[in-house]
């Protein structure tokens, strides 16, 4: 069928307010809502004898693996090495026994993540493909295949294909819990539970829309912005920076908030705004005194929290903008939507060509 932008101005806009819509077609596919566990595919190789996990992939979907890695560990305790596709091949990667690589990619054809790939395969790696494609080269050359489901992705920024990838690694990460006997029925029902609410809060993250464009006008003028989270909000940072580069061309650099002491705090000036990603929770309180050290400096901050994250912090900021308030194995799925926006507007007050920036393709294959 013929993929039109409906009402949106841009696919991206379009993909982006589908995010609810998919995010739930993917989640009834790998959760079991009436007994409330995760379902996946059985693979054709022993889940149970994995035992480390290795983790490639390009761009948004590598960010995505960063998430993924934080869920892997978390909950089956196994080890988890994630690598960009360009860098893996070239480093001479241990890949023992017991190996499973996990590849996630849009396309499922990106050279780089396809070579890794096939690396892998001859190391003796069990391949996992998270892949949107299904009909794709990474879907027919993997061992097991875990769809996206996010339907045809056009515009050049991945945006629903990112929280679809999400919703599927965790509930892969939940699945190899089980697997390995770290997953009890109890803790299993309910990260159900809360990975089913994702559609629902995602879908109020978009209503929100309205006040990220309104401070997007504060971003179109600037040359450099940096992002700052900690936990799975440093890959969201990553994210937003490379969102914001890609289609508005404006630099801007993801850094783990920690890290900001380290060097990158000399940057900053009330020339250059500072988004910072931090929902409430146990690493709230730590982001919020790395912003401090950066307002402390006449650095203009935008915080992007929750209701109580907003109340306890939110003075002083140019700017903040309200999530719902979720769990935190959501709130990477929650707080894309916000980033994702943000990179949209700045883009369309610029002028740019949102769908099809300059110097990019939708899929890249050549290494
Ligand atoms: C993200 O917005 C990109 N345009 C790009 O980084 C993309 O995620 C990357 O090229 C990987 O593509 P894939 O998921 O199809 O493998």
């Amino acid at each position: 069928a013929m993929i039109d932008k409906g009402n949106h101005r841009h696919f991206m806009q379009k993909e982006i307010y589908e995010q609810p819509v998919v995010v739930a077609q993917t989640l009834k596919a790998y959760l079991q809502r009436m007994d409330d566990r995760v379902s996946l595919p059985i693979p054709d190789f022993d889940l149970s004898a994995i035992r480390r996990v290795t983790i490639v992939a390009c761009g948004t979907s590598y960010y995505a693996g960063m998430v993924a890695k934080y869920w892997f560990e978390q909950f089956a305790r196994v080890p988890v090495d994630i690598d960009v596709a360009s860098e893996f091949r070239y480093r001479a990667p241990v890949m023992e026994d017991g190996g499973l690589m996990i590849v996630i990619s849009q396309s499922g054809e990106t050279a780089d993540t396809l070579a890794a790939l096939r690396h892998a395969r001859e190391e003796g790696q069990k391949i996992a493909a998270v892949v949107n494609v299904p009909t794709s080269t990474m879907a027919r050359e993997a061992d097991l295949l875990l769809p996206t489901n996010a339907g045809p992705e056009i515009g050049v920024a991945s945006t629903k294909a990112f929280t679809c990838q999400l919703a599927v690694l965790a509930a892969f990460a939940a699945n190899l819990a089980r697997a390995k006997g770290r997953l009890d029925a109890k803790a299993e029902k309910e990260l159900v539970r809360h990975l089913a609410e994702a559609p629902a809060a995602i879908n109020g993250a978009l209503a929100y829309d309205e006040a990220i464009e309104a401070m997007a006008h504060h971003i179109v003028p600037a040359r450099d912005v940096l992002y700052l989270g900690r936990g799975t909000d440093y890959p969201l940072a990553l994210e937003g920076a490379l969102k914001l580069k890609e289609i508005s061309y404006i630099h801007a650099e993801g850094y783990a908030a920690g890290e900001m002491k380290h060097g990158p705090i000399a940057l900053i000036d009330e020339l250059v705004p500072v988004i910072v990603i931090a929902p409430s929770g146990p690493l709230f309180e730590k982001t919020v005194s790395n912003m401090q050290e950066v307002q402390a400096r006449g650095g203009k901050v935008v915080l992007i929290s929750d209701y109580d994250g907003v109340q306890a912090a939110g003075e002083g900021c140019l700017a903040t903008i309200t999530m719902p308030k979720v769990h935190p194995l959501i709130a990477p799925m929650v707080y894309a939507v916000p980033v994702q926006l943000l990179a949209y507007h700045v883009a369309v007050l610029k002028g740019t060509d949102v769908d099809q920036p300059r110097n990019l393709a939708k899929s890249v294959t050549v290494e």
